[in-house]
Order: C-alpha cells, then sequence, then structure tokens
C-alpha cells in the first residue's frame, strides 16, 4: 500500500478532487491518502505559506503531493501556494501533456490533425522567484534568474523523457535574441547538454515563432523545453489545441518529491456548482499512478476515461451542445460505470505493475548545485540605478565628478536604452538611470572600491540599486544597453 498527500484545493478543487478520489477508489487502488491543509483557506488561518507545518512535514516524508488548484490573489497579497510549493520541494520540471482526445473537438481534431505534445517548463526560477521592488514610485523593478544548473537540471529531464517516450524532436522554445544572458544561458545548455542525446532531434525556435507555428501546424512538435514564464504562456496555447484547460495535466517532478496537478485554476466562477471538468485532474491523477508504478491501474482508469468521451459523456465545458452535459459527480460515475471497457482509439496498453519507489531520503542539509567552472570571475565595474529626474548630461556632469580617478562613465542608459554619451531626444525618460562605471584599462576593481563610489554618488543621487559588472576570462558577463 504506498501512502501519498492530498490537498483538496480552493474553489472547484474539493469537488474535482472528491471525483477523482472516487474512482481511484472504486478502481481498488493500492493507495491510501493523508489529507494535508493548504490553500488559501489556510493562509486565511495565519500561515504565511499557506500551509501548516503538519502539512509540510507529511509532504516531506511520503515525498508525493496530489493537489487540486489553490486560489492566489492578484497583484497583492500574499505569494502562490502554488509556487511556493514547487520552489520548497524543488520540483524543478514542469511536464505538461497535450494529446487529442476523441470526443473532444477541437479544429484540429475536426480536421483529422492528431496533437501530441509535451511540454516541460523549468520550474523554480525565472520571474516566477517573485523578487521584485519599487526602486521610485514610477519604477518597478523584477529580478529574472536563468541559472546553469537549474536549466541543466530541466533540460537533461526533458531529454530523459524524451528518449524513454521514443520522440523524435525536442524543441527549445526561448527569447535568447533579446534576453541574451539569460535565455542565452538556457539555449547554450540545451545544445550542451543535446550531445549526450544524437539520437534525438534537436533544435530551437524563438517563442514568438514558436507560438504563431503551434497555432498553424502543431502536429510538428513533440517535446519543447522552455523557461517558466514562456512556458506556462504557451502551455495554456497547447492546452487550447486539445480542447482547453479542462484537458491539461501536469506533474511536478524533482529528484525527491513530486507533486501532480492540473494546469488550470480554481475557477471560481463555476465553484460549488458540481459542474466543473474532473479531465484534467485525473489525467494528472493518472500520471502519478504510473509514476508510482501502479500502470494497470493507470490504463485501466484512462481506457474508461477514454471510452467515455469517445461516448460522448461531457462536463458542460466541452463536447456536443446538442447532448445533455453532466455534472462533476456523474461524469465520474460514468467512468466508474465503464471500468473494462476498451477506447476505439490509443487504447492504454496494460503494463505490468512496478514496485514503488521508497521513499525514505537521507538528506540532512540543502545541496548546493554548483557548475564546475575554472575561468576567473574579476570585477571590471558596476552599474548604478540611481533615481533622477535631471536630463541625461546633467546627471552624466554629477556622476564625472565621482569617478576617482579609478572608473570612467561609460553610458547612462533608461528603461535600457542608452541616452548619454549619444541617445535620441525622442526617447522618453523615467527617472531612474543605469549608470556604468567601468574601470580604467578593465583592470580589476574591489568591492570596497566600489563602495566608496556608490558613497561619492549618494552625496548627489539615491542610489537605488547597484549590479557589479564582471569579465569572466576577459569576456563581459553583461548586457550592453540599447543603442551602445
Ligand atoms: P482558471 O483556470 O481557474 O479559470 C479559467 C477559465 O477556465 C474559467 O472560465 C474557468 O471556469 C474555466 N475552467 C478552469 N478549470 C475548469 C474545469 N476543470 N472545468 C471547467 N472549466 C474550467 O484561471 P483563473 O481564473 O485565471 O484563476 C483563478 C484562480 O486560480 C487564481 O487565484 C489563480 O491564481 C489560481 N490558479 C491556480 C493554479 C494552481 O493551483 N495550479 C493554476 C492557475 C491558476
Amino acid at each position: 500500500m504506498t501512502t501519498i498527500a492530498v490537498a483538496k484545493g480552493d474553489g472547484i478543487g474539493p469537488e474535482i478532487m472528491d471525483a477523482v478520489l472516487h474512482i481511484f477508489d472504486a478502481a481498488n487502488l493500492p493507495l491510501q491518502y493523508e489529507l494535508v491543509d493548504m490553500g488559501k483557506w489556510v493562509f486565511d488561518k495565519g500561515y504565511s505559506n499557506g500551509m501548516t507545518p503538519d502539512a509540510q512535514s507529511t509532504i516531506e516524508k511520503l515525498g508525493i503531493l496530489f493537489k487540486g488548484p489553490m486560489e492566489t490573489p492578484k497583484g497583492k497579497g500574499v505569494k502562490s501556494i502554488n509556487v511556493t510549493a514547487r520552489k520548497t520541494w524543488n520540483t524543478y520540471a514542469n511536464n505538461r501533456v497535450f494529446q487529442s482526445l476523441h470526443g473532444v473537438n477541437t479544429v484540429f481534431s475536426s480536421a483529422g490533425i492528431p496533437i501530441d505534445i509535451t511540454m516541460v517548463r523549468e520550474n523554480i526560477e525565472d520571474t516566477y522567484g517573485g523578487i521584485e521592488h519599487m526602486l521610485t514610485h514610477d519604477v518597478a523593478l523584477s529580478r529574472r534568474f536563468i541559472t546553469k544548473p537549474g536549466s541543466m537540471q530541466v533540460i537533461r529531464y526533458a531529454f530523459e523523457m524524451a528518449k524513454k517516450k521514443g520522440t523524435r524532436r525536442i524543441t527549445c522554445g526561448h527569447k535568447a535574441n533579446i534576453m541574451k544572458l539569460t535565455d542565452g544561458l538556457f539555449l547554450d545548455t540545451f545544445y550542451e547538454i543535446a550531445k549526450d542525446y544524437p539520437e534525438l532531434k534537436a533544435d530551437d525556435i524563438i517563442v514568438d515563432d514558436l507560438a504563431m507555428k503551434l497555432v498553424v501546424r502543431p502536429h510538428e512538435f513533440d517535446v519543447i523545453v522552455m523557461t517558466n514564464l514562456q512556458g506556462d504562456i504557451i502551455s495554456d496555447l497547447c492546452a487550447g489545441l486539445v480542447g482547453g484547460l479542462g484537458f491539461a495535466p501536469s506533474a511536478n517532478i524533482g529528484d525527491h518529491i513530486a507533486i501532480f496537478e492540473a494546469v488550470h485554476g480554481t475557477a471560481p466562477d463555476i465553484a460549488g456548482k458540481n459542474i466543473a471538468n474532473p479531465t484534467a485532474l485525473l489525467l494528472s491523477g493518472i500520471t502519478m499512478l504510473r509514476h508510482l508504478g501502479l500502470m494497470q491501474g493507470a490504463a485501466q482508469i484512462e481506457n474508461s476515461l477514454l471510452y467515455t468521451l469517445e461516448q460522448g459523456v461531457h462536463t458542460g465545458d466541452f463536447g456536443d451542445k446538442l447532448k445533455q452535459s453532466v455534472n462533476t459527480t456523474d461524469f465520474a460515475q460514468t467512468i466508474i460505470a465503464n471500468f473494462g471497457k476498451q477506447p476505439a482509439h490509443n487504447p492504454k496498453p496494460m503494463l505490468a505493475d512496478m514496485p514503488p519507489t521508497p521513499t525514505l531520503f537521507t538528506i540532512v542539509e540543502n545541496s548546493m548545485m554548483e557548475n564546475v567552472e575554472t575561468s576567473q570571475e574579476v570585477i571590471v565595474g558596476v552599474d548604478m540605478f540611481i533615481e533622477s529626474n535631471e536630463q541625461p548630461a546633467n546627471v552624466a556632469e554629477k556622476c564625472l565628478a565621482h569617478t576617482l580617478n579609478l572608473f570612467k562613465l561609460v553610458t547612462i542608459s533608461n528603461r535600457g536604452t542608452q541616452v548619454w554619451p549619444k541617445g535620441s531626444i525622442f526617447t522618453n525618460l523615467v527617472n531612474t538611470y543605469a549608470c556604468r562605471f567601468e574601470s580604467i584599462g578593465d583592470a580589476p576593481v574591489t568591492q570596497i572600491d566600489i563602495i566608496e563610489l556608490y558613497k561619492r554618488l549618494a552625496q548627489d543621487f539615491k542610489v537605488c540599486s547597484t549590479e557589479l559588472l564582471n569579465t569572466s576570462d576577459g569576456k563581459k558577463m553583461y548586457s550592453l544597453a540599447q543603442g551602445q
């Protein structure tokens, strides 16, 4: 018997989770559940990370969390519990499968074009760190972390998964033409790892082009690996291709803990009405069963689901509008009644069960993921982000008075566009400038030199933020301003 942690979630969460667990129970799976307290209602009780300490220790003991969607207030208030869970437990790969289902009509199914796309989205880094600061009343800054070890983890996972799945093609979606260092790092890592998988056709595509091609020729894609935010958006696009969010399952995979959930949210507009579609959560649960080695139960339930969809049974969000829809409970009940039936399309083979993976972790400290890099990093300057509503030439004049014979003022930019020494009077300004000071002759400088420069600039400006300029083997490890 395997025990998993279950969090029913907010909104439609409890309704769809009850429906799925009812199906699992009817299938007599060797599975038992420990319910854990997580979600908006737990925040409201004063737990700032949205879960009780008991919930955290249960999930860390069991290693598997099956969860319903959880609400996150927009704009202000608490951090997303979903993101906290993924990050806390290092579930670095978000695996989302988008497959055409018979009975779920889409423009592509009508045209006879089958879709089978797996999206592997990096799940921990990127802007989802939510590291944001207001530099001034007018200017908000978000820090976007893309790391080498983090990229390696998720990209390696994607290649392994693609190999096991027997796919031909794996594609990296990115915006490295604009974000040359962050997305550039992700893309370089992709091709570095691709060398270990010569049997797979590895290629890349810019995210905007990807969005267009997915809509026009989705069947040309197999596995797509992407950074967090872009992957999130493109995932929802893929969900639309196969019939909507009601059909998009997801698995958050880490080395120790895995979280299974639907892609969709709490659907507050239909919560409490018993009309939500439980298919995405059920498909996520089926992925979880396979992860646990419960192959037969997974195949039995999936075949029954596919058969039920083929019969035209549907909740209100999809299917033939001329045919009466069923509610959540009846949808689940029909799947149970159809146990043992084979779908006409894509029946799943009854593979033998596999022994469960032990969940006894022997972790005593946080693991430091460090990439072995031999080249020397040298500090050669600093970007000082200062507040000012003066014209660029005046800002420059003040900066030039503080260079300490150690630094040269190289450029001043505003929102990433150079406005000094050259620029255009047509560039609109906001009240934060980035003033780039590089050491004279690229000589190494120390952090103390930078602090001295900071102290001098602080006489004239509020310094809102600083970034060191590093080189590695003489190569600049920072981007240039637009127009520099
Ligand atoms: P949503 O996915 O909850 O709803 C979008 C639309 O899809 C709504 O019209 C909804 O009725 C419909 N829908 C979603 N799931 C459905 C289902 N199973 N059956 C039938 N219709 C369904 O997205 P929204 O409105 O942007 O977010 C609502 C809340 O959910 C927010 O607080 C958000 O932060 C949270 N959320 C949580 C996620 C999670 O727990 N993993 C993921 C996405 C959003």
